[in-house]
């Protein structure tokens, strides 16, 4: 099928590129000549996982087009999907400029009727807006042309964006149009042939299903990141706790750790959105509304665990930082617990020496060159001078580290963990004190850092 895809970032690089692996002739559209250009030459402006080969392959195939040409990107697809940004505006509700501005450039081009798909995240009664939008420029044009607009929320991952794309675990379509509802199954066939994952519902429900999807799990992060400041109040172990309430199928395994905070481009902003929704309608989204606030608490436990160790000044200290991007296997930093962390040993006059695998150049890019700021090519580079060791991501190469070299390294032979890595009687035993979330601090067993 022809197929266009509006914006080129997260969603739409990665659904067009895997639309296109399946056959389909997709066509991307974005207003940044420069990022346009740029894929045209195979480049890949995000790092995600297998994303560089599948443009590449696909690009080269001739099934996977990119334009700055709107008019082009409208005549080629009989379906045009949106997938640009929907940034969260001042108040937190999200900003349809952008959604809206597609939906105008479409109206303004289309000759022959067209299926609109929706597949940023939106809220409730954007599906409306934008036909609404569609109608009234194409009666400005006088052209009676006829449109569906569908809802398609995208529930990919970042890190796991291309495996998530390849096999959904549903696929919700919003609309009740037959004739695109036809459309749909057509161009998603290939990726529904096992069992069914399509989850066929009303465009409003579609709409929600997205924010209901992003609210509930960062419900689970929120509720045991508040059970494991219980837990070490207590005296107790979350890890235990959360092996202990996840054997329970009801409950489960995932999106149960606790940690610094969730952050990234979605749950921060679809709670905030969703909670807006829910108030401009005059209904107290009490839940939504607890979530957000442990959240902001959360990002800011490893600092105040710093802080609570060394007091408010730490003037002549060096904080070896390990991890800057919000989650491992991204180097997206939007909303990164990261963050918090650096202002916070920024403010008490801290030094800090960081390390991530990929993330650096964007720390680079948002905090530019400042004195108390010294990116490492390694882990253990990072630890050159540093008093104290903090961990925000857990990217799998700080899994295992040598911890006889860290204890060496470190001045001050402390860990403050805010991803629990590592078991604390072994951290403990190489000389370390260590300060994880929700589990009682394990002081060293030994000085001597070579048993
Ligand atoms: C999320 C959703 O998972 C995805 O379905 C949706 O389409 C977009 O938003 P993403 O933002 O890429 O995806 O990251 P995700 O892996 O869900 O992690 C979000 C945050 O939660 C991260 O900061 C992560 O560190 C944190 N997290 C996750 C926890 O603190 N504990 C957990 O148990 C899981």
């Amino acid at each position: 099928m022809k197929v266009t895809v509006f914006g080129t970032g997260y969603v739409g690089l990665v659904q067009g590129a895997v639309l296109a692996d399946v056959g389909h002739d997709v066509m991307c559209v974005d207003i940044d000549a420069a990022k346009v250009a740029a894929l045209q030459a195979g480049q890949i402006p995000i790092h995600e996982p297998g994303l560089a080969p599948l443009v590449q392959a696909n690009h080269a195939a001739g099934r996977l087009h990119f334009t700055t040409d709107a008019a082009e990107g409208v005549a080629h697809g009989e379906l045009i999907f949106l997938a640009v940004g929907t940034p969260p505006d001042e108040d937190g509700s999200a900003d349809l400029q952008h959604v809206l501005a597609v939906a105008r450039t479409i109206a303004t081009h289309m000759d022959r009727p067209k299926t609109i798909v929706n597949k940023s995240t939106v809220p409730v009664g954007t599906a409306d807006k934008v036909a609404a939008e569609v109608r009234q420029t194409l009666a400005a044009r006088g052209a009676d042309i006829a449109f569906e607009v569908v809802s398609n929320p995208e529930f990919l991952k970042e890190g796991a964006a291309v495996a998530d794309c390849m096999r959904p675990d549903r696929i919700v379509i919003g609309t009740s149009s037959a004739a695109a509802e036809r459309q749909l199954r057509e161009l998603y066939a290939p990726f529904n042939r096992n069992h069914d994952r399509i989850v066929l519902m009303d465009v409003k429900s579609a709409e929600l299903t997205k924010y209901a999807a992003n609210a509930m799990l960062a419900t689970k992060i929120s509720f045991i990141n508040e059970i494991a400041g219980l837990a070490e109040r207590l005296g107790a172990d979350i890890e235990a706790v959360r092996r202990g309430i996840g054997s329970d199928p009801r409950i489960g395994y995932h999106f149960i750790y606790p940690g610094a905070g969730y952050g990234g481009s979605c749950f921060p902003k679809d709670v905030k959105a969703l909670i807006h929704t829910a108030q401009s309608i005059d209904y107290r989204p009490e839940v939504l509304l607890a979530v957000e606030r442990r959240n902001d608490a959360q990002r800011e436990v490893l600092a105040e665990r710093i802080l609570a160790h060394y007091g408010p000044n730490l003037r002549g200290k060096t904080i070896a930082v390990w991890g800057l991007a919000f989650k491992p296997e991204t180097d997206d930093m939007r909303e990164a617990p990261s963050r918090n962390l650096l202002q916070a040993l920024w403010a008490a006059g801290a030094q800090v020496r960081a390390h991530d695998p990929v993330a650096m150049r964007e720390a680079r890019r948002i905090f530019g060159d400042r004195p108390d700021l010294v990116f490492c090519d390694s882990p253990m580079a990072a630890l050159d001078g540093a008093d104290a060791l903090a961990i925000v991501t857990e990217w799998k190469q700080f899994r295992v580290p040598d911890f006889d070299r860290v204890a060496r390294a470190l001045r001050d032979r402390i860990v403050f963990d805010g991803r629990n890595l590592y078991d604390p009687a072994v951290v403990a035993r190489h000389g370390l004190t260590y300060e994880s979330i929700g589990r009682p601090a394990a002081a060293p067993k030994s000085t001597d850092a070579s048993t």
